[in-house]
């Protein structure tokens, strides 16, 4: 059965039974709180409290969703960052009873499984919440076996809250028995030895976590179930693991395509999940950047270039691997016409990191003559050659070669010191943190400026700038609203700039002689001291983007400011517009 029909059967199996069909939410969650959209439950957060919801008390949803908590893992038989979960909710209706129900009708009767393969876990309870009796009851009930029911703590069968706070609740899960021998006599559902993988968690939403983490008992009780997709279909199509299943053998074929060859399944299957991650993360605006969800898919992408380069795969095979991503998700996920975006997100950061990956290993190969990697070198990878933690970590891992993580994150803290003390000198003792907002802030204030002058004009001259740090705010001579377009072309140029790393220089020269090399200016010329500084943001062939005079301070290189986002655009007074602008 293909995934797409098991996609399918689900929603309408629930939708029979009165359950509105709700569309995926976006992998980027409104919940500040956290990075990505982490299960299905996650849209539909405040219903559990309010116990009503715009879709009616019951839903159901195959929702996309991205964890980074296995990230170190994937690679292995099950571990993914992308995958899909399947899912139905109740907001203050149905219970326990009808979701253990449903579940086991959908699996038993509408996918075939075996009932003698499936088991149940339940929670035992603890010091603060009893045993769930009333699950363990209705399971027995349901004249399922003693002997395949069995009942674990805490950390296996209690769910939630996402985030700080919120509902959460005990759980049924329901595993699968993949084989009859397990590691031992106390081999139980919760043992990694292979003989269980879990299919789908049931959660009785039952209390509300407050941010202490104190328990009251929710008002209205819910139902929030998820099953991952890519694991059913494995058992549904009888296949080994995950990677074999229609939602991945495009894309291992087309590695093997491209390898010519017998080559490492560990690493085909990481270039399979971390291609697929970074198409959906790059569809839905994420780009690569040093912070938060830009560096996850940094992150992806750099290690999926290291494994094609053991593979010995060509340039491009990251993008060829990518299409396949579209064929896979044509029309439920992804949109065809998104693919030139995506690609060219991927061949940019395979440019900006091909070549610091080939010195970067040759350096790597020098450094670890010893069996050892001291921090410094390993900080010396990440800071220059820009590998990522976890890329240091697999290479030691792979050779055997002893790394300490401590020894990393001192140099680090050392290296913060050392900027953090170079900023002050430079500036007169002005305390200013290289991680500082408004320092930030300041430097994409600079950027903002050239762009709004590479898209609307020459005749744009800064007439007013203010700085907090929470935003910029920045008035410019221009005569109309900019449209929505402009906007986002100035948005672009600027992320684009961020992205190119560009590197600040600072230079003192006679104000005429500044004039003359194109700087920027803001007050007349009296105003200015003389020399002035000059301040430029330079690219890697060391042409500068912007250059304007300006006392300063600004952060070292662009690529740590993070995304760029305008809020709002409006007049300021005749003739002159103002932007308020972000960074996330
Ligand atoms: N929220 C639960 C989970 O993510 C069930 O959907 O496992």
């Amino acid at each position: 059965m293909h995934s797409d029909k098991i996609r399918k059967k689900f929603l309408s199996f629930f939708k029979e039974r009165d359950h509105k069909i709700v569309e995926s939410s976006s992998l980027i969650p409104e919940d500040g709180s956290v990075l990505f959209t982490t299960a299905g439950m996650q849209q539909f957060k405040p219903f559990y409290v309010k116990g009503d919801s715009p879709y009616g008390k019951r839903a159901c949803s195959s929702q996309k969703s991205f964890r980074t908590s296995d990230i170190e893992e994937v690679g292995d038989q099950d571990h993914l960052t992308f995958f899909e979960m399947l899912g139905n909710f109740s907001f203050g209706d149905y219970f326990k009873k009808e979701s253990i129900k449903w579940a086991r009708e959908f699996l038993i009767d509408e996918l075939n499984f075996d009932e003698e393969k499936l088991v149940y876990t339940y929670f035992e309870g603890n010091d603060e919440i009893p045993e769930d009796e009333t699950a363990k009851n209705i399971l027995l009930d349901s004249g399922i076996k003693e002997d395949r029911i069995y009942s674990l703590g805490r950390d296996e069968n209690f769910w939630g809250p996402t985030g700080t706070e919120g509902p959460c609740g005990p759980t049924v899960e329901i595993h699968y028995v993949l084989k009859e021998e397990g590691c031992g006599p106390g081999c139980d559902p919760s043992c990694d030895c292979d003989k269980f993988i879990e299919i789908w968690n049931l959660v009785f939403n039952q209390f509300y976590m407050d941010s202490s983490g104190n328990l009251e008992p929710l008002k209205h009780q819910g139902i929030d179930t998820g099953m991952g997709l890519e694991r059913l279909a494995m058992i549904v199509q009888k296949k080994p693991h995950v990677f074999e299943t229609d939602l991945f053998v495009p894309l291992k074929e087309k590695i093997n395509e491209l390898i010519e060859g017998e080559a490492s399944q560990r690493s085909k299957r990481i270039i399979a999940d971390h291609v697929k991650g970074s198409v959906f993360l790059i569809s839905e605006g994420v780009r690569p950047s040093n912070t938060d969800r830009g560096y996850i898919l940094r992150r992806l992408l750099r290690r999926a270039m290291r494994h094609s380069k053991l593979l010995e795969l060509p340039g491009n095979s990251l993008e060829k691997i990518a299409e396949e991503v579209f064929n896979i998700y044509d029309g439920i996920y992804l949109k065809k016409d998104d693919r030139p975006q995506v690609f060219s997100v991927i061949k940019e950061e395979r440019g900006k990191f091909e070549k610091a990956l080939d010195k970067g290993l040759k350096e790597f190969e020098k450094m670890v003559e010893e069996n050892f990697l001291d921090g410094k070198k390993a900080f010396h990878l990440y800071s220059t050659y820009g590998f990522p933690l976890e890329m240091i970590k697999e290479l030691c891992e792979e050779r055997d070669i002893e790394f300490t993580e401590e020894g990393f994150e001192k140099a680090k803290k050392e290296h913060k010191e050392a900027s953090r003390k170079g900023v002050e000198e430079k500036f007169g003792g002005l305390s200013e943190d290289p991680e500082n907002e408004e320092l930030k802030l300041h430097t994409a204030t600079h950027l903002l400026h050239e762009s709004l002058r590479k898209v609307l004009g020459s005749h744009v001259k800064q007439e007013g700038s203010d700085i907090n740090p929470e935003r910029l705010r920045f008035d410019f001579s221009h005569p109309k609203p900019m449209t929505e377009e402009e906007i986002r072309k100035v948005e672009e140029l600027v992320n684009e700039k961020i992205e190119e790393n560009l590197e600040k220089k600072v230079e003192e020269m006679p104000y005429d002689e500044a004039i003359e090399k194109g700087a920027l200016t803001f007050f007349e010329k009296k105003k200015y001291p003389d020399p002035v500084k000059v301040y430029s943001f330079l690219n890697s062939e060391g042409n500068p983007f912007s250059k304007e005079l300006c006392g300063g301070p600004h952060v070292e290189n662009t690529g740590h400011l993070g995304r760029f986002e305008i809020k709002k655009e409006k007049s300021s007074s005749k003739g002159v517009r103002r932007i308020k602008a972000v960074l996330k």
